[in-house]
C-alpha cells in the first residue's frame, strides 16, 4: 500500500507510468474528469466504453481489447463519478475474466465506497482478478478531510514497486501531518459512528433531491436514484449544450456540474447534468431544483445552443 496525496495523485501516478503521446486508454464514458485531465495531459488516445446502471459491457470491452489492446482500463464500479452507477455483481466478474485472458491491467477508483444508502454489491473487480495486473485507489476525502489530501494505492506486486519509485521522484513522501491525522481518525473509536452519521446524513439528502426531481423534473428529465456517492446524473429531454444552461442558472444562483467535461470524445451527449445532494440543504435543493427547472423551461439561448 501507497500513501499519496489523495487519490488524484494515484491516478497521476499511473498516467506517468503507463501513457505517452497516443497510448490507448479505456474508461467508461461518461468518466471522472480529473482522471480524464491527467490522462490526457500525458498525451492518452481515449477508447470510450459506453456505460448503462449496470457497468460497461463486458462483450464491447473484450471487442476493444481485440481490436487494439489498451495500456489499462479505468473504471469507478461503485457509486460512479458523475453518473451515480454501481456495476451489477455478473458484470465485475465477467470483466474480471475478460481482464484475466488478456492480461490488462485494471485501475479500479473507489472513493465513494463508503458512501452506500442502499444494499448493493460492492466487491472490487480487483479482488476477482487471478492474472491481470492492478491498482486499486482509496480516499479520505469523502469521509474524512478533503482538504487534508490523503489517500491511497495498492497494487497488484509487479506494479507496486515501479509506483513507489515514481512517487518518490514526485515528492518522496505524503506530508505525515496529514497521516498522522488520518490514521488517528481511521483507527478511532468513533470511526463507524461517522461513518454511520454520513450514510443517515447523505441518505435522507438523497431522497430529498429524488423527491424534489420528482416535483420539478418529471417533464424535463430522467434519472435514477443512486445507491450511493454524492450525485443525481439527469438527462434532460431538450438536448442543449449544459454548458450554455450552467451560465443562465448561475445568474439564478444556481450551480451544478455540466456534463460534457465527462466525455472524451467528439460524440458528447447533450443535455446531461450532475446534481450534487451532499452539500446543498433540504430548503436549498429544493429551491436551487425549482429556480433551475424554470431555467430549463424558459431560456431560449438553450434551444439556439441546442439547434447548432
Ligand atoms: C472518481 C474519483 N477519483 C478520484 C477523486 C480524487 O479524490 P481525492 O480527493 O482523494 O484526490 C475523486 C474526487 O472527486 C473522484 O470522484
Amino acid at each position: 500500500m501507497l500513501i499519496t496525496a489523495g487519490s488524484q495523485q494515484g491516478i497521476d501516478l499511473v498516467s506517468k507510468l503507463f501513457i505517452d503521446p497516443g497510448t490507448p486508454v479505456a474508461l467508461e464514458a461518461p468518466s471522472y474528469l480529473a482522471a480524464i485531465q491527467s490522462f490526457r495531459f500525458f498525451g492518452a488516445r481515449f477508447q470510450p466504453l459506453a456505460l448503462s446502471p449496470r457497468g460497461i459491457d463486458p462483450d464491447e470491452l473484450r471487442r476493444l481489447i481485440t481490436h487494439e489492446r489498451p495500456a489499462f482500463v479505468y473504471l469507478i464500479p461503485n457509486f460512479q463519478n458523475p453518473a451515480g452507477f454501481c456495476y451489477a455483481r455478473e458484470v465485475r466478474e465477467e470483466i474480471a475474466r475478460v481482464l484475466d485472458e488478456s492480461g490488462v491491467p485494471l485501475i479500479e477508483d473507489e472513493p465513494y465506497r463508503e458512501l452506500m444508502y442502499d444494499a448493493v454489491d460492492r466487491t472490487p473487480i480487483t479482488s476477482l482478478l487471478k492474472r491481470a495486473p492492478w491498482i486499486y485507489y482509496g480516499s479520505l476525502s469523502k469521509t474524512g478531510l478533503p482538504g487534508l489530501r490523503i489517500g491511497y494505492t495498492a497494487a497488484s506486486p509487479d506494479l507496486h514497486p515501479l509506483l513507489v519509485r515514481i512517487k518518490q521522484s514526485t515528492d518522496l513522501h505524503t506530508n505525515r501531518v496529514g497521516q498522522w491525522w488520518a490514521a488517528k481518525f481511521l483507527a478511532g473509536s468513533d470511526y463507524p459512528a461517522h461513518l454511520e452519521r454520513l450514510r443517515s446524513r447523505y441518505r435522507m439528502q438523497r431522497d430529498i433531491m429524488a423527491d424534489a426531481l420528482n416535483r420539478h423534473f418529471r417533464e424535463i428529465g430522467e434519472w435514477q436514484v443512486p445507491a450511493g456517492g454524492l450525485f443525481f446524473w439527469v438527462k434532460l429531454r431538450q438536448l442543449c449544450d449544459t454548458r450554455a444552461l450552467l451560465t443562465a442558472a448561475l445568474a439564478q444562483g444556481v450551480a451544478f456540474m455540466p456534463g460534457e467535461p465527462f466525455y472524451t470524445d467528439q460524440d458528447v451527449p447533450r443535455g446531461v447534468l450532475r446534481l450534487n445532494f451532499s452539500h446543498a440543504s433540504a430548503e436549498q435543493i429544493e429551491q436551487g431544483l425549482a429556480k433551475l427547472a424554470q431555467v430549463i423551461r424558459t431560456t431560449p439561448a438553450l434551444e439556439q445552443a441546442a439547434a447548432t
